[in-house]
């Protein structure tokens, strides 16, 4: 197992300013980037801010390619619940990545499992992402990779688990409008990030975030355990989603797993 570096912010504010920095710092260090998107409410606030240093002039996303990380499926990419239509509202319309360098699984195609296949030809393509934001479910999971006894490798579709379906129904504009299925790409993609940010905020992420560094197994049932075995991990977290991390760990904030 590797050692997963760990950050513990004050508040949201300071998770996002964290992660902005550092996917800043990234993009302009290499003159072509692909960068792994993720969705949900955790990183709103970094998106904000990587929006807001490139109208500052503070990055320029023209190296950029971006890929995303899940899709509802049976969703239209214009759809506002969509992840599509999340990643352009939130982040994509409003930097100068190009029109062809965006590439967003879409949920919405009767030939999903070619959609799947193609996306992970893609990737290898391009050399998978040379940074890949993650989010945490409170089951584990990551993408869609939910919690299973075993880890699909590849872009596939998933059933939704039934805490996944609970959890995210808030997020929709009528709740019973959330489809039970989703595309993901797979926990071998992911591994194969150069480098892998993982962001976690508020008090219901604690949980989960205490199993995840202190489990000494590596296991399909908390699906991101198995980010121990991947050698450039950070966590980037609050002071609530961290609390029981900071009682087992002192003031000691580094180098746990
Ligand atoms: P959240 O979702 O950011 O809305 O908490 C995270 C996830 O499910 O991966």
């Amino acid at each position: 197992m590797t050692k997963m570096r760990i950050i513990v912010k004050k508040n949201e504010e300071e998770v996002s300013e964290e992660a902005s920095n550092l996917i800043i710092n990234e993009i302009k260090n290499k003159e072509k980037f692909v960068l792994g998107l993720a969705t949900g409410e955790t990183p709103i606030k970094t998106y904000a801010k990587l929006v807001n240093a490139y109208k500052q002039g503070d990055v320029d996303f023209s190296n950029v390619k971006a890929f995303n990380l899940d899709e509802y499926v049976g969703l239209e990419p214009s759809d506002v619940d969509s992840y599509s239509y999340y990643l352009h509202h939130n982040l994509l319309d409003s930097v100068n990545v190009n029109e062809e360098n965006i590439h967003l699984l879409n949920g919405e195609t009767i030939k999903i499992n070619q959609i799947a296949k193609d996306y992970d030809l893609k990737l290898e393509k391009n050399g998978y992402t040379d940074l890949q934001i993650l989010g945490i479910g409170l089951n584990g999971h990551i993408g869609f990779n939910e919690p299973n006894s075993y880890y699909d490798f590849g872009t596939h579709v998933t059933d939704l688990s039934e805490s996944t379906i609970n959890v995210n129904k808030r997020l929709f504009s009528e709740q019973n409008k959330m489809p039970t299925k989703a595309i993901t790409m797979g926990i071998g993609s992911i591994l194969k990030s150069k480098k892998i940010v993982l962001l976690a905020t508020g008090s219901k992420k604690d949980e989960i975030m205490d199993k995840v560094i202190f489990s000494n197994q590596i296991t399909p049932e908390i699906p991101a355990t198995i980010l121990k075995l991947h050698k450039d991990v950070t966590i980037i977290m609050d002071e609530e989603a961290a609390k029981t991390y900071l009682k087992k760990a002192g003031t000691e904030r580094e180098n746990i797993n």
